[in-house]
């Protein structure tokens, strides 16, 4: 018997006490924020399935961007939502496309803010997948066609590189894509830029609201070829392994809330940072019971965000970032 000699409450008896011993911090500097940038101007459109997420075109995104650098975040995610989509998803790789005026817009304005570019092709393909389609004449097999991706994704990385983004996040899911990148931007003259990569991707329904947003819902089969099965936990550890060994800077999990045992595994076999995406369905649940008046939605984002930091993520993409860091502040 340990009680009454060993009493957990000891510990809890106070403010000062509990945060002397509190074992995780949340900050600012842990988050990320996602953008959604549009052609047009005067563009500042509602996404329907996430309230407070917004359709920005360039115009209108400068005071966005100068209110996330003073949050104290820092790092946006951009989304390119294009005008004109095709089979090979040409807008991903123009030098004039929406993310890289988008990304020289942002490193003129705010420096310091690192802007983390999504290298896929789904936004910009008329089919709606992450990559190429080829259809096998021999069988008649359509499929993404992997290596016939991966030149498209290094056009996509460098430009987007060139441009000025500080860090490639790939989120195709082809295998080599990491290596493939990494090659390109090295020949390229960026060595320095590092690839965070979506290494465990699951397929998942949690990023429903988020293909409304990007107009990207494949328009013909699924994700499931090369999105993972949210049923594997020992594949997740393959796809970081071969990752790392391609040169990947950091590692994603992607969802977060359904999938924090990944996080922790990845934080307990691996040393690179660990990045956890809370998913646009993540955010649409909270803010619709928010909305409802169901829950107290600052203690509701703080606790998720805490325990994704907890489960061993380093970094938090989060379209909460904005509201969390002014929560923060206010503590
Ligand atoms: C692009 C991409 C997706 C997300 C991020 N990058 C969508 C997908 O794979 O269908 C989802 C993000 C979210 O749901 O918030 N491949």
């Amino acid at each position: 018997m340990t009680f009454p000699t060993v009493r957990n409450r000891r510990l809890r008896a106070s403010a000062a006490l509990r945060s002397m011993v509190r074992e995780t911090s949340l900050s600012a500097n842990d988050f990320i924020y996602p953008l959604f940038v549009t052609e047009g101007t005067g563009v500042r459109e509602e996404i329907a399935s996430m309230p407070g997420v917004y359709h920005l075109s360039l115009d209108l995104l400068e005071e966005e961007i100068r209110e996330v650098a003073s949050l104290g975040i820092q790092a946006v995610l951009l989304f390119g939502v294009p005008d004109h989509k095709d089979e090979l998803g040409s807008e991903a790789y123009g030098n004039n496309s929406i993310v890289q005026r988008a990304t020289r817009k942002v490193k003129e304005w705010c420096p310091d803010l690192l802007v983390v570019a999504d290298t896929c092709l789904c936004q910009y393909t008329s089919h709606g997948h992450c990559g190429v389609i080829r259809r096998d004449e021999r069988t008649g097999r359509v499929d993404v066609d992997n290596d016939a991706s991966l030149e498209l994704l290094v056009k996509t990385a460098v430009s987007q590189a060139e441009a000025g983004a500080d860090i490639i996040a790939p989120s195709n899911m082809m295998d080599g894509f990491v290596h493939a990148i990494r090659a390109g931007l090295d020949e390229a003259g960026f060595e320095h830029v590092p690839v965070m990569s979506y290494s465990v991707k699951y397929a998942s329904a949690f990023y429903g609201p988020f293909r409304d947003a990007a107009h990207s819902t494949p328009q013909f089969g699924d994700r499931k070829t090369y999105q993972m099965d949210p049923a594997n936990v020992r594949e997740a550890v393959r796809e970081a392994e071969s990752d790392v060994a391609e040169g990947a800077d950091m590692l994603m999990v992607k969802p977060a809330l359904a999938y924090m045992d990944v996080i922790r595994l990845l934080k307990e076999q691996f040393d690179l940072p660990v990045v956890a995406y809370n998913v646009s369905a993540e955010y649409s649940m909270v803010k619709a019971a928010a909305m409802q008046g169901w829950l107290d939605e600052r203690a509701i984002v703080l606790e998720t965000l805490l325990g994704m930091k907890r489960a061993g993520a380093d970094i938090i993409i989060t379209y909460f970032a904005k509201d969390a860091a002014r929560w923060l502040q206010q503590r």
